[in-house]
């Protein structure tokens, strides 16, 4: 089955995203931090069992604030190559070089975002990009589908 696939077959919007985290993880050795950011009253908020990878301070994120506040304020993927030359990046870990950020859209409304983290610089390609917009993509569709909102 399919990342999506399985992604769209899970009974609960929070297993949608378990289901989402650990089949991006598996993908590639270069994802080194894999985790969902979702929207609560404005602040992008990151659940104990919504990432894997090492744990970070930043649970809370403003809207604001940076690479995961500004691709969600924008509604756009943001790929930064070297997070060291991107001032609005809030470092997780002193080993990563590499941040992909992909927001979760349903319809209208931002759900969240998906962030990768990576210790390899330039380690988000167009391939990769096209992947994970898939995966956010199958994530809008589960959250339309079950958060009965
Ligand atoms: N680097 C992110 C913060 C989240 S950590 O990568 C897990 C950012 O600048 O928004």
């Amino acid at each position: 089955m399919s990342l999506t696939d399985d992604i769209l077959s899970q009974p609960t919007f929070d297993a949608a995203i378990r289901t989402a985290v650990t089949g991006v993880k598996g993908m590639k050795p270069t994802y080194d931090w894999v985790g969902i950011y979702l929207l609560e009253e404005d602040v992008l908020t990151l659940q104990d069992d919504h990432y894997l990878g090492q744990p970070t301070v930043h649970t809370r994120i403003p809207l604001n604030s940076g690479i995961c506040g500004a691709s969600a304020t924008d509604g756009e993927t943001l790929v930064i190559d070297d997070v060291h030359e991107d001032g609005r990046y809030i470092a997780c870990s002193l080993s990563v070089r590499s941040e992909i950020v992909v927001p979760i859209i349903a319809g209208e409304r931002l759900v969240g975002v998906l962030d990768l983290d990576s210790d390899t610089p330039a380690a988000f390609g167009e391939a990769d990009r096209q992947e994970l917009e898939r995966v956010a993509d199958a994530l809008a569709r589960a959250w339309q589908a079950l958060s009965g909102e």
